[in-house]
């Protein structure tokens, strides 16, 4: 029985909350289920570490990291002290570069009992998974400013699609698409108005498609896809985005579901060359920090999501991920609740009423 080496990194403000709650369910559920996980605790990688070094991370952060399984991270960011592109893209941005994660899967999933912005939604009619390109496009370094301080200011910033990287991506979703009942692919694009590279990822979805003639393709325009996520949810199955659209998306989805508080995320490196890191959509959220009133779901459904991506293949990690959701699933129906839930519960009354439940089943 193989043993899991997995870098546990809190972070910033609730990343430090969410992460205790989040680490004992899954070592719970890791070993009902007889997967040997060890987790190697690290403090840098936060806004409190860059305080004291001035940089986010130490020198040999990547040596550290990359013969690890797995990254299990909180969250980043504390404006207050550290601006957020220096700490985000001293941390977090460069894992999921330099450890080439570039599928970032973000399920979204209306449960039964929490109380959501739709009107007349059941649960099932909101369950759809986006995968957000993780690696390159809007997210880069490529630009800069002229005539700094005087009128002519300008400022350019490039977006880079590589053929690798969209072509990679694309074919992550349809895989997943053929592989679910449905057979759905919404791509996210904008053909209309950012016309060369938008057209042309259309064109490398058609490209990808001929090889998945059984999934059913829909490209739609970014604008009116969000408008779809809020009024037609239930027409979406696996929906691909590039980084800026996947990361506006992944925001919407959760909310039309009640709350960012429990959406997780998988940054995959499929390849497994390098660790994939699991984490919370949601951010470190300083206006709750300090009142352990976090909600913990997001931390632990991406526990489970890890669990199941480690051990792929072999049955114990999937049974150890359904496992988990159903553990939350019921803490949905029955409570306690955090208040992003209509609730008056704390983090950790939520985390052990899941770890309970855990337990029981
Ligand atoms: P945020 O996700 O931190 O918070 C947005 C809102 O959602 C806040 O009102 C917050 O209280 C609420 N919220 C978030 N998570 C919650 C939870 N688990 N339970 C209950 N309520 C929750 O987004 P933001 O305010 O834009 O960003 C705050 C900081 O976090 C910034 O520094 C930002 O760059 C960083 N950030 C980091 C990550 C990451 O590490 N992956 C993701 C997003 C934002
Ligand atoms: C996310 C976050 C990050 C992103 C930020 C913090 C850089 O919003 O993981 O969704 O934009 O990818
Ligand atoms: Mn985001």
């Amino acid at each position: 029985n193989r043993r899991y080496r997995v870098a546990a990194i809190a972070g910033d403000g609730i990343g430090k909350e969410v992460m205790p709650q989040g680490l004992a369910v899954t070592q719970l559920a890791a070993q009902r289920f007889g997967i040997d996980v060890e987790f190697v605790h690290i403090g840098w990688a936060s806004c409190d570490y860059y305080a004291e070094h001035g940089k986010m991370m130490p020198d040999d952060w990547k040596a550290q990291l990359q013969d690890l399984d797995a990254i299990y991270f909180g969250a980043v960011g504390w404006p207050a002290t550290v601006p957020d592109h220096v700490s985000l893209w001293g941390s977090l941005l460069k894992f999921r570069r330099e450890f080439d994660q570039y599928v970032n899967l973000r399920p979204v999933r209306l449960f039964e009992g929490v109380p959501g912005p739709l009107a007349n939604r059941q649960p099932g009619d909101i369950d759809y998974l986006v995968v957000r390109e993780n690696t390159e496009g809007e997210y880069t370094s490529v630009g800069g400013l002229m005539f700094e301080g005087t009128e002519r200011e300008i400022v350019i910033q490039e977006s880079v699609y590589s053929r690798h990287g969209t072509d990679r991506v694309l074919r992550y979703a349809y895989e997943l698409a053929q592989k679910r009942p449905r057979q759905k692919l919404t791509v996210a694009t904008k053909s209309n108005g950012i016309a060369i590279s938008m057209p042309w990822w259309d064109s490398r979805a058609d490209a990808i498609g001929k090889d998945y003639p059984q999934v059913q393709v829909d490209k739609q325009h970014i604008d009116i896809l969000s408008a779809r996520f809020v009024l037609q949810p239930q027409r979406f199955d696996v929906v691909v985005a590039s980084n800026l659209f996947g990361d506006i998306l992944s925001d919407l989805g959760p909310a039309t579901t009640g709350t960012i508080g429990l959406a997780p995320s998988a940054n995959l490196n499929p390849d497994r060359r390098f660790p994939s890191l699991f984490e919370p959509v949601h951010g470190s959220a300083p206006d709750i920090y300090g009142q352990g009133i976090a909600n913990p779901i997001a931390m632990i459904w991406s526990g489970a999501l890890m669990l199941d991506f480690l051990t792929e293949g072999q049955g114990q990690g999937r049974a150890a991920h359904d496992a988990i959701v159903q553990a939350i699933e019921h803490a949905l129906a029955q409570g306690p609740r955090t208040p992003d839930l209509g609730g008056s519960a704390s983090t950790a009354e939520l985390g052990q009423a899941i770890a309970q439940r855990l337990q029981a089943g």
